[in-house]
């Protein structure tokens, strides 16, 4: 049997273990995903030591997802993000020493949660707000699939910083975001705003445009302010569920080498959200 598992603290009320049983179950892989709290002085020895234990391949979370670059062989990807959330201990890759290899799947999530609500990236002008861990993804996945990307940011300084590391991007604060979002065919909300809390929302409803798309990285609550106030605007709204399936999926294949079965991962993420 092969071990998976989610490394983070908390952990206790990850979906991520329901949505990957579901992709073993599906595809009859012999497999079981568990989840691990160490304490933070343990998390990086934990993260590079994992193949000790026989586990075959860990997601990481908050708030590991930077102790995790430094205890695995980084892809460039997760290298340019500067934060690992997969890494694998499969068989050790070309030409590199025995550290296991770390991905950030998160950027796939973005833009395959565009992609399969048939929001097109390439040639786009896209907006994240947020320069966090999830601004960071968010804003090299849509660089990298040919989006033109402005990062605004509460602390002007975070934003400034993220847009000179990616390519063609620029970066300032809240202040400029009307203008920005009037002008954007892309949005990505990767604050926090609006998590937990219903009646908040990161950008002003006055804006919001039919021919925009709106991902919203918050997927609790399921429907944000912010997707609502998108989808009356009549964007298109994409809920952070998307996101977190898509990293899932993301990670599932790199594990598994197998085309994840997306459809009874979706179900099993549905059920607990509901
Ligand atoms: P994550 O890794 O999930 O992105 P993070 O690194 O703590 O988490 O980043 C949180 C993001 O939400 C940041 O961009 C933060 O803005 P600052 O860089 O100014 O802290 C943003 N954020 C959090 N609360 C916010 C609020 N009330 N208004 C605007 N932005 C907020």
């Amino acid at each position: 049997m092969d071990v998976y598992g989610l490394i983070g603290n908390p952990v206790g009320h990850s979906l991520s273990p329901p949505m990957h049983e579901a992709g073993y179950e599906t595809l009859g892989l012999d497999a079981r995903y568990v989840t691990f709290e160490p304490n933070a002085d343990a998390a990086a020895a934990a993260i590079e030591g994992g193949a000790d234990l026989g586990v075959a391949g860990l997601n990481v979370t908050v708030p590991f997802k930077r102790d995790a670059l430094g205890a695995v062989d980084p892809d460039p990807l997760a290298e340019r993000i500067g934060a690992v959330n997969t890494v694998d201990y499969g068989p050790v890759h070309e030409g590199e020493a025995d550290r296991p290899r770390g991905h950030n799947t998160d950027a796939a999530g973005v833009t395959r949660a565009l992609e399969h609500h048939g929001v097109t990236v390439d040639g786009r002008d896209a907006l994240v707000v947020g320069a966090g861990g999830a601004g960071r993804a968010a804003a090299f996945a849509l660089a990298d699939a040919g989006a033109a990307v402005h990062v605004a940011n509460r602390t002007v300084e975070r934003a400034v910083e993220l847009a000179a590391a990616v390519p063609g991007a620029t970066g300032g604060g809240l202040d400029e975001l009307d203008d920005r979002v009037a002008a954007a065919d892309l949005l990505v909300n990767a604050t926090s705003v609006g998590m937990e809390a219903p009646a908040e929302t990161p950008v002003p409803a006055d804006h919001l445009h039919e021919d925009l798309a709106v991902l919203d990285a918050v997927y609790a609550p399921a429907e944000t302010r912010l997707l609502r106030e998108a989808a009356a605007a009549g964007a298109t709204a994409v809920g952070g569920a998307w996101m977190l399936l898509y990293q899932g999926v993301e990670a599932f294949e790199v594990w598994t080498g197998e085309s994840a079965p997306v459809e009874a991962m979706n179900a099993a993420l549905r059920a607990e959200l509901t």
